[in-house]
């Protein structure tokens, strides 16, 4: 039986590792969460004023929990003592990286889980009392028996460790705000006892800032599933109406027009639905593909290629996008200008994880192109490692890409500027700190263009200062 949980770990510092534990610390002032991670600048950073990732509004509750305060105890805290925390722990988390295999069957399909599997053997060999382990990485269906099974055969005599599923559904850029309102928290256990035991003592740390009714309890195996098809179901949507948005180009419909109309049918509902360059970020891609090869794997080939084709559109659409640049400058890029504006996958995150970005520089440099990046939160450094193995026509990348601090700058003299990511202040629908679009027509090389890969500028003002628009899904 487990009473009321007082210490809690989680292994894995990164961008659930870290929001989501200091949401749970602020909200559990006497419950000490320790977030333990194998990399020490990684944590360093967590215990710093520069934390390792960008998220709105997580400053304020790592600092609140981290440092404590006149009316709150210090509750949270980050190191890379893994044996310790996990020792001490009531509860642990694993929230480790599980990222597309890279080698030996399914690789480029299937995730690896070898990141995970060593959690789960570090926490059976350091426990010396009973721990519910709780899977909140996003996991093949059916990884919770597999994490038994070693906790089992490892685990000292008399120790027992329960496993729970406990998927994670915060977005990037909205993490915290996520995490304060969440659609629902999702626990998954066995439906013996023991299982029942420690969902319960898992929803309790939760049902301190979330109704109850938004806390559902399951069997183990549809909570694991239930995250791959949120994601999938998600991904889906966009790959539907990027579909969409090519149609619309080959007959003058206007593709925001057309989510619209779909978007008020209450059973359709508007969100997910924004055509784009094509969506980007750590896990869509990763968690679509790991169904597929499940599929695959139990003999449903239909099925998997069902799933293959959300990511072979969206591949496909980055492409289409490339290329009808392509096209509208002539055919030729060599030695052009062209200004890309935004890096990372989506706004109000500094993450470029699969960023549609990185493939389309990749393609225009190809082409020859002299490529400017301006994005507002992405390191420099980090532009440098996602892009250092792209090989122009020309050697060496720093020869035709720069990196802007200034978006002026990197529109200066430009035959032609890219907007990548729907950062606010590239959109000249916005009122307060927006780009000046007139300053930087006056800049650019003519004819001189927009592309926009997110349909956040208004084309019409655009135009009126003298610009060529192409947005996704509308007649060029
Ligand atoms: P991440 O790469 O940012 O962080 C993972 C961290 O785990 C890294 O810092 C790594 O050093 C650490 N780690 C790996 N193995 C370890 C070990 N054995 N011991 C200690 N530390 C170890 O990953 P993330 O984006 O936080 O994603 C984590 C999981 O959550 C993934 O399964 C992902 O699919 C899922 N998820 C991610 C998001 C998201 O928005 N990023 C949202 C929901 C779910
Ligand atoms: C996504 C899910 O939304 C989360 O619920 C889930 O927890 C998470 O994956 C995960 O498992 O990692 P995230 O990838 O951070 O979150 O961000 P999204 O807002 O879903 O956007 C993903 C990509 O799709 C971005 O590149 C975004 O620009 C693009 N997108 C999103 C569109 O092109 N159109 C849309 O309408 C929405």
């Amino acid at each position: 039986p487990h009473g009321r949980i007082t210490k809690i770990c989680c292994i894995g510092a990164g961008y659930v590792g870290g929001p989501t534990c200091a949401v749970t610390a602020n909200k559990n002032p006497d419950v000490s969460v320790t977030v333990v991670d194998l990399s020490e600048s990684r944590i360093a950073a967590w215990n710093s004023s520069t934390l390792p990732i960008y998220e709105p509004g997580l400053w304020e509750q790592v600092q609140g929990a981290r440092d404590g305060g006149a009316d709150r105890p210090q509750n949270l805290f980050f190191s890379t003592d893994i044996d310790k925390a996990i020792d001490e722990a009531e509860l642990i988390f694993v929230s480790v990286n599980t990222p597309t295999k890279t080698m030996g069957a399914g690789a480029g399909l299937g995730s690896d889980t070898s990141y995970v599997e060593m959690a789960i053997r570090k926490i059976a060999q350091v426990a010396t009392s009973d721990k519910i382990v709780v899977e909140k990485s996003t996991v093949p269906v059916r990884t919770a028996e597999t994490m038994r099974e070693i906790l089992k055969a490892i685990g000292k005599p008399g120790v027992h460790f329960e496993v729970l599923s406990n998927p994670e559904f915060l977005a990037e850029g909205t993490a915290i705000r996520d995490l304060l309102a969440p659609d629902r928290i999702l626990i998954g256990s066995l439906l013996n006892d023991h299982g029942l035991q420690a969902a319960a003592a898992l929803a309790e740390v939760y049902a301190r800032w979330v109704p109850r009714e938004r806390i559902i309890t399951m069997n183990l195996w549809s909570s694991e599933l239930a995250k791959l098809a949120a994601n999938a179901l998600l991904a889906q949507r966009i790959s539907s109406i990027n579909a969409l948005s090519a149609v619309c180009e080959a007959t003058g419909a206007d593709i925001d027009e057309i989510a619209f109309a779909v978007g008020t049918d209450s059973r359709i509902g508007p969100k997910m639905l924004k055509a784009s360059v094509g969506f980007g970020g750590s896990c869509f891609k990763k968690d679509v593909l790991s169904l597929a090869y499940i599929s695959e794997c139990l003999h449903l080939p239909e099925v998997a290629a069902y799933w293959q084709s959300v990511v072979d559109i969206n591949e496909y659409q980055k492409d289409r996008f490339t290329k009808r640049i392509i096209r509208c400058l002539y055919n030729t890029l060599n030695n052009k200008k062209v200004a890309v504006l935004g890096f990372s996958y989506k706004k109000d995150t500094g993450d470029t994880r699969e960023s549609a970005a990185i493939s389309i520089i990749d393609a225009l440099v190809a082409e020859g192109a002299k490529i400017s990046i301006y994005d507002p939160q992405v390191l420099e450094s980090q532009i440098w490692s996602d892009i250092e193995k792209f090989k122009g026509a020309r050697g060496d990348v720093k020869q035709y890409v720069t990196v802007c601090k200034d978006v002026y700058k990197a529109c200066e003299g430009a035959h032609a500027i890219i907007v990548l990511t729907e950062w606010d202040e590239f959109s000249n629908k916005q009122i307060r700190k927006r780009m000046d679009w007139q300053r930087v027509a006056e800049s650019m090389d003519r004819p001189s263009f927009v592309f926009d890969g997110r349909n956040i500028v208004d084309a019409g003002k655009l135009e009126e200062m003298g610009f060529r628009v192409e947005c996704i899904g509308k007649p060029g």
